[in-house]
């Protein structure tokens, strides 16, 4: 038998397993979305370079920050467009560190730029949308289970809360990701990141059941509306300001941890506590006292209303690449007297240190721990 044929017959017997076992699903194309203008490209362009370039890269690349998810991979545009790209746009994922951009719910773009920032990253992803339905995917979720702990886990959880790649669990991001979509994801992976296509490893049942299994942990979240608060006025932005400063010993000569920016705030210290996130996020809840600064603010014309004397300390929850970009910018304009908070806001609060949250509830219920 020469090479050749053996090889043919290797492939052959492949591709029936394959047949069998590891069936693909035939999709329908969809038409593409409407096109932008190019002044309204233009735009979204911008609009990205502003918010996104942080986390997400310069060239939509991802994993710059806090495993953003690639903005570029053509499973996401095939499958995603609206629910799972406006969405998370506008919206956040509650709990991670994509906080949502639409203005009415504090953030800086208006429900036209998110479109034509979402259509803009369908067009240079180069995808051709493929039609997913809105039904469920039965499966099998004891089984599913069991798949998930030996396949995801490693990358996205125990408990889908997101490792290294994006919180498969997080309730915002089920509530917009339909069914199809997830398993779309899993099926194919997404281009150029860890995320493997999983059609050449699971047979199409168990992509079924893991589907299923991630969809069980869905409790139904909604895209709460708030009151949206006014912005506090430079004359707010110290806090205690007829008190002392509260001589930080800075890691590193940048941060402070969690434990003495709470000692400081406990002991009145005079401070700016300023929360570097997406206004938006600022809205939902916020160390009580710090201001929205986000990390896209300009900080020529701005930063004038911040004394170059008082204290400051930034936070985020990525957890701290948005800060350190403010604290960079504001040292180079002659701000010394300025630190990052190390574990970022995720971290307070994991240590039981409390937020005021919106229509000034106080999240303090857990005393901290010492
Ligand atoms: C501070 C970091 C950060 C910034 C800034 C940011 N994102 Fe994200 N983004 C994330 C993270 C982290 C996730 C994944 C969250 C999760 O675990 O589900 C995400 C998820 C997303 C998703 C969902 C993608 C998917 O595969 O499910 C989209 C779409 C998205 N971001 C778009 C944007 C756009 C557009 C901007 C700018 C307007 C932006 N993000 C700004 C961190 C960020
Ligand atoms: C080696 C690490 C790794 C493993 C193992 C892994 N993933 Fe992922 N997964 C990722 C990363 C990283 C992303 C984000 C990719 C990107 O940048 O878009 C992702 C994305 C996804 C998404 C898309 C999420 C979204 O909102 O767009 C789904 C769904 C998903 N994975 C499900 C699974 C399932 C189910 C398994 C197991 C069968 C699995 N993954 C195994 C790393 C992994």
């Amino acid at each position: 038998m020469s090479k050749l044929f053996k090889l043919t017959a290797l492939t052959m017997t492949c591709l029936v397993l394959s047949n069998i076992t590891f069936a693909k699903k035939v999709y329908e194309k969809q038409g593409p979305p409407r096109e932008l203008t190019l002044e309204q490209a233009s735009t979204a362009k911008a609009n990205y370079q502003k918010y996104c370039v942080l986390c997400h890269g310069e060239n939509r690349e991802g994993h710059k920050n806090d495993h953003a998810p690639s903005l570029r991979a053509k499973s996401l545009f095939e499958s995603g467009v609206p629910h799972s790209v406006l969405r998370p746009i506008s919206y956040g994922r509650e709990g991670t560190a994509m906080g949502g951009y639409l203005d009415e719910m504090g953030g800086p773009m208006s429900l036209d730029e998110v479109w034509d920032l979402t259509y803009w990253l369908f067009w240079q992803s180069g995808a051709q949308r493929v039609k997913l339905t809105e039904n469920p995917v039965d499966g099998d979720i004891v089984r599913g289970a069991e798949v998930y702990q030996e396949n995801c886990a490693s990358c996205h959880g125990v408990n889908g809360e997101g490792v290294n790649a994006p919180a498969l669990g997080n309730q915002s991001a089920l509530a917009h990701n339909k069914d199809e979509f997830i398993r779309y994801a899993i099926e194919h992976g997404r281009q150029d990141t860890p995320m493997l296509a999983f059609n050449e490893k699971l047979t199409a049942a168990d992509i079924d059941n893991v589907t299923a299994f991630i969809r069980s942990r869905a409790s139904g979240w909604k895209a709460e509306k708030i009151v949206l608060s006014e912005l506090p006025t430079p004359d707010q932005y110290v806090i205690n300001p007829e008190n002392d400063d509260p001589n930080f010993t800075l890691d590193q000569g940048m941060y402070v941890s969690s434990k003495d920016l709470y000692q400081a705030i406990q002991d009145k210290k005079k401070m700016i506590l300023l929360d570097t996130r997406v206004a938006s996020v600022w809205q939902r809840a916020h160390i009580k006292g710090a201001i929205p600064f986000p990390y896209y603010t300009e900080l020529e014309g701005h930063s004038t209303d911040l004394p170059k004397d008082v204290q400051i300390v930034g936070y985020c929850s990525c957890p701290r690449a948005a800060t350190e970009h403010v604290i960079n910018q504001l040292r180079e304009l002659g701000y010394s007297k300025t630190a990052v908070l190390y574990e970022g806001i995720f971290g307070w609060m994991n240590l039981g240190y409390p937020v005021m949250r919106a229509e000034g509830i106080v999240d303090d219920a857990e005393e901290p721990q010492h």
